[in-house]
């Protein structure tokens, strides 16, 4: 099991994270919602040490780690366990797709270049973009650079993947391709925790359903329970708005 505990973030005067503890079993696939600004990517970031929280501890495999005063080597520690997918894909532009999957395998895990090499391809095959391995992340498309991203968090074998907004900065025709492949993920058994806005996706891939609204998890359960029974009045109100504006999408 995995777990986040109690942890509290502010810039400045402003309070981000009041105290969010929140538990992962194996194989879960938690996803967040939340209205934008309500602390999201601060605690996904807080979990990899993108950012330093001001309290709390991450709790993998036996271990707890403190969020707040780890140092170099446990943060290390915690970026090679734990993989992070950004909305903006944060690909290596000087290197190509399969120099992106390989560059974490050689650089912090020390595997030999050739075994790498090796990896990198059956991944790359694995997400169908062995024939783009020697492309750079400009001659890719959004979703194709997305997927390398994707290709290159599974390439370490995590016990963990954050997953912040994978889908947001793409154009519509490209996110059905992204969601297959996070699906895909999915059904290998890894913990994922996924920000997204894709209200369908999130009902359908998820076994458990986070909803935060300034800085606390306001309510947790499964999609059925936070889909169509919501107990609090503050999911309820965002469910109505995203749900609306979702079939106003579809209905122009
Ligand atoms: N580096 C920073 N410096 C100052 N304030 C920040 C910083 N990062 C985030 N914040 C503030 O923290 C709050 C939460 O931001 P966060 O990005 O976690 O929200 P979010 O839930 O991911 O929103 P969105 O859905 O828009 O991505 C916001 O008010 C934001 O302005
Ligand atoms: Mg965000």
């Amino acid at each position: 099991m995995i777990a986040v505990e109690h942890v509290k973030k502010s810039f400045g005067k402003q309070s981000v994270l009041k105290d969010v503890s929140l538990e992962i079993d194996d194989g879960d696939v938690v996803v967040i919602l939340g209205p934008s600004g309500s602390g999201k990517t601060t605690l996904l970031r807080c979990i990899n040490f993108l950012e330093r929280a001001d309290e709390g501890n991450l709790l993998i495999i036996n271990e707890r780690i403190d969020l707040h005063s780890a140092k170099r080597k446990e943060i290390l520690n915690v970026r090679k366990r734990v993989a992070f997918v950004f909305q903006n894909y944060g690909l290596f532009a000087n290197k190509t797709a399969l120099q992106n999957i390989t560059e974490g395998l050689i650089v912090s895990r020390k595997v030999p270049k050739d075994e790498a090499n090796k990896k990198g391809e059956e991944i790359l095959e694995w997400v169908g973009l062995l024939d783009k391995k020697d492309y750079y992340p400009s001659q890719l498309s959004g979703g194709q650079q997305q997927r390398i991203g994707i290709a290159r968090a599974v390439a370490l074998d995590p016990e963990l993947i954050l997953f912040d907004e994978p889908t947001s900065a793409l154009d519509p025709e490209l996110v059905g391709d992204v969601l297959s492949l996070i699906r895909k993920v999915a059904k290998k058994g890894i913990p994922m925790v996924i920000v997204t806005h894709e209200m369908s996706f999130a009902q359908e891939v998820a076994n458990k359903v986070v909803f935060m609204d300034g800085g606390v998890i306001v309510e947790q359960g499964t999609p059925k329970d936070i889909f169509y029974h919501p107990k609090e009045e503050r999911t309820k109100k965002f469910l109505e708005r995203v749900l609306i504006q979702e079939k106003e999408i579809y209905y122009i």
